[in-house]
């Protein structure tokens, strides 16, 4: 294969520090962590994706202390002084390494049901007590949060942002996509509040901005706050946000204000046009309107998007002469990769070396092993 991969090892200021290369590690849910405490598993899987030239980690979803923060099993925690203990040897382990680590900080909102880890009695909480399409019509609606309650989770998450850099983390992530809490407030058909939290589009944006504006208040001016959102949702994967550019634009500059450094658009297929009459993705169209730096992810050197893995289904490595393109044209600055590098650690050193012939497929086992 004879193309130009240089431009994705070209370094990448990041806060204080300098990515070596374009190549990060997009967050992806593990399960391995009881009790909320990520162990000495957890830091050798971040530390070989280091190892195998990733020059920063996004870690999976990381919940943020609240009673209705958490929807799956074994989810880390970034609060606790076990589970901070345990982020600390992740961090130095990926350092040694020569990498970067950012924390995801989550918050499921609606998507929880009772019955879930680590207070079954403990339902979901949301905007709005409207189920979430995930669950469809047998969901138990969440709670809608109080003014009180709204203050608390935007405590908790800029405390979870201060304890990320307390043990090291390089910045933090707020997951701000996919249908969880922070999404659940942006988007119409879960937030259907009448106050100043819903309604109009700059209202539905004011949980996330006083979030974001918490976060950067709590770890002060130079360390990198990313934003990662979304138009897909779980449960509604055609789901949208917003219709075209200038909708676009009306999301992501309160957004910017609020102290985003750094853009990281959730898209499936990175190649795909975001709107019609310009080939620029999601990312493209988020850089070109904000003027911040924005990351791309989504099938990144794999034939097919990653709801597959969760059918079963396993993914081909194929070209990123597109991507390559893309890159080279700054439409993004960073590239995100999930599945390729949860099936092959050694995916950028490979890509580096051009040695593609020898970069593993996708099987869904691999989810099993990870
Ligand atoms: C097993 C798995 C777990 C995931 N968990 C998360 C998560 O915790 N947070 C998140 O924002 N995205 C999550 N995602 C989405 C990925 O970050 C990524 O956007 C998606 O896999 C597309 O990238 P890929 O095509 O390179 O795999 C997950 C994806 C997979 C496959």
């Amino acid at each position: 294969m004879n193309i130009h991969t240089e431009t994705l090892f070209r370094p990448f200021p990041f806060g204080p520090t300098t990515l070596w290369n374009r190549i990060v590690m997009a967050p992806m849910t593990r399960s391995h962590s009881p009790g909320g405490i990520p162990t000495s598993d957890v830091a050798s899987y971040y530390r070989k994706r280091a190892e195998g030239g990733a020059a920063l980690i996004i870690t999976e979803g990381t919940v943020v202390e609240h009673p209705g923060s958490n929807g799956y099993p074994a989810v880390p925690r970034i609060y606790g002084d076990d589970a901070l203990k345990g982020w600390r040897q992740v961090v130095e382990e990926v350092h040694h390494a020569g990498s970067a680590i950012i924390p995801q900080l989550w918050h499921v909102g609606s998507v929880r049901q009772p019955g879930m880890e680590p207070d079954p009695s403990v339902g979901g909480f949301g905007p709005s007590a409207v189920p979430h399409p995930t669950h469809g019509e047998t969901g138990i609606p969440p709670m809608a949060l109080g003014d009180d309650g709204i203050g608390t989770v935007i405590e908790a998450f800029a405390q979870g942002a201060a304890n990320a850099r307390s043990v090291g983390f390089d910045g933090v992530e707020i997951h701000g996509a996919h249908g969880y809490l922070v999404d659940q407030f942006l988007w119409e058909k879960t937030n259907r509040r009448t106050d100043g939290y819903g309604g109009s589009l700059e209202h539905r944006l004011r949980f996330a901005t006083e979030l974001i504006g918490a976060v950067r208040a709590a770890v002060g001016p130079e360390f990198p706050v990313v934003f990662r959102f979304s138009q897909w949702k779980m449960g509604d994967y055609r789901g949208k946000l917003v219709r075209d550019p200038q909708e676009l634009e009306a999301l992501l500059i309160p957004l910017a204000e609020a102290g985003v450094d750094i853009f990281h658009a959730s898209t499936r297929t990175y190649w795909k046009p975001e709107f019609k009459d310009s080939h620029l993705n999601l990312a493209g169209w988020t850089r070109k309107i904000t003027g911040r730096p924005t990351i791309t992810v989504g099938s990144v050197g794999l034939d097919s998007d990653f709801l597959g893995a969760f059918m079963g289904k396993g993914a081909d490595p194929m070209g990123i002469e597109n991507l390559l393109e893309r890159l080279e044209r700054d439409e993004f600055d960073l590239v995100a990769v999930g599945r390729a590098l949860i099936a092959d650690p050694q995916w950028p050193t490979k890509v580096q070396k051009g040695h593609f012939d020898d970069i593993k497929p996708f099987t869904p086992e691999a989810l099993a092993t990870l």
